[in-house]
């Protein structure tokens, strides 16, 4: 039996330590442990979830696919019902940028045990790259994928300093080979530009201030779109 993930997920599951025991948190329907262990890559994991039905939901994905004993459950906030012994790895996937951020300042023990992070977040991105980057932790790889016209990315995080992040890379992310790059940059150039054209008509020192900011980003995108191009020919 095996679990087809679609692109989202799948990314987030590439970027899982082979042989880690996993904690998904904010697991829902379990289906990244579950395609992970059934697939052979991870032992076991852990599903844990704040609420009640997202968990039940998990348990009849574990019994479905037979893997009753290779999955534990944790009705809890985050990684708080979580030790740092039980797991190798921990995966947040499918929320926002400042809970994940949230839960990862409420268990500071995956920083100082090094734990890999693989963080899927929604939106909020800027924040949580700047959260990331202040608080030790190191980007060491970003992914993306596509469903449908959407697209997403999946981080890679490790304990540890990395180079300061410019303005626009705390938005999109450092430049990479990706072949969605390109994509991924256009999106968060038009979606700056937009937003510049909303702030146009507005006055005072405060707005001046962020639309002074956002064109500093919106620059930094549209070179680092121009540097992708180059590298791809
Ligand atoms: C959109 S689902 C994502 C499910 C799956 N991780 C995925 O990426 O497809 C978000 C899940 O996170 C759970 N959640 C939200 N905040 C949480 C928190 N602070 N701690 C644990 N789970 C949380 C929700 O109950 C929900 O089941």
């Amino acid at each position: 039996m095996k679990i087809e993930l679609m692109p989202r997920l799948r990314m987030a599951a590439d970027l899982v330590p082979a042989g880690a025991r996993l904690a998904d948190v904010g697991t829902d329907h379990a289906y990244l442990p579950a395609a992970l262990i059934l697939k052979g890559k991870i032992p076991w994991a852990i599903a844990a979830d704040l609420r009640r039905g997202p968990l039940d939901r998990a348990w009849a994905t574990v019994r479905e696919y037979g893997l009753t004993g290779k999955v534990a459950f944790r009705l809890c906030d985050g990684l708080t019902g979580i030790r740092p012994d039980e797991v190798d790895a921990a995966a947040i996937a499918g929320m926002g940028g400042e809970t994940i951020a949230s839960i990862l300042s409420a268990a500071p023990w995956t920083r100082e045990e090094d734990v890999p992070l693989i963080l899927q977040p929604m939106s909020s991105m800027p924040e949580l790259r700047g959260w990331l980057q202040a608080n030790g932790f190191s980007i060491q790889e970003e992914r993306l994928a596509k469903e449908g016209d959407t697209l997403y990315t999946a981080l890679l995080v490790r304990a540890g300093e990395m180079p300061p992040l410019s303005p626009a890379e705390l938005w999109a992310g450092k430049n990479s080979g990706d072949p969605l790059r390109g994509e991924w940059l256009d999106r968060w150039i038009a979606r700056t530009g937009r937003a510049l054209e909303g702030m146009a008509q507005g006055r005072g020192e405060e707005v001046l201030h962020r639309r002074r900011a956002l064109e500093e980003v919106r620059e930094g995108l549209i070179k680092m779109k121009e540097e992708w191009e180059v590298c791809q020919k």
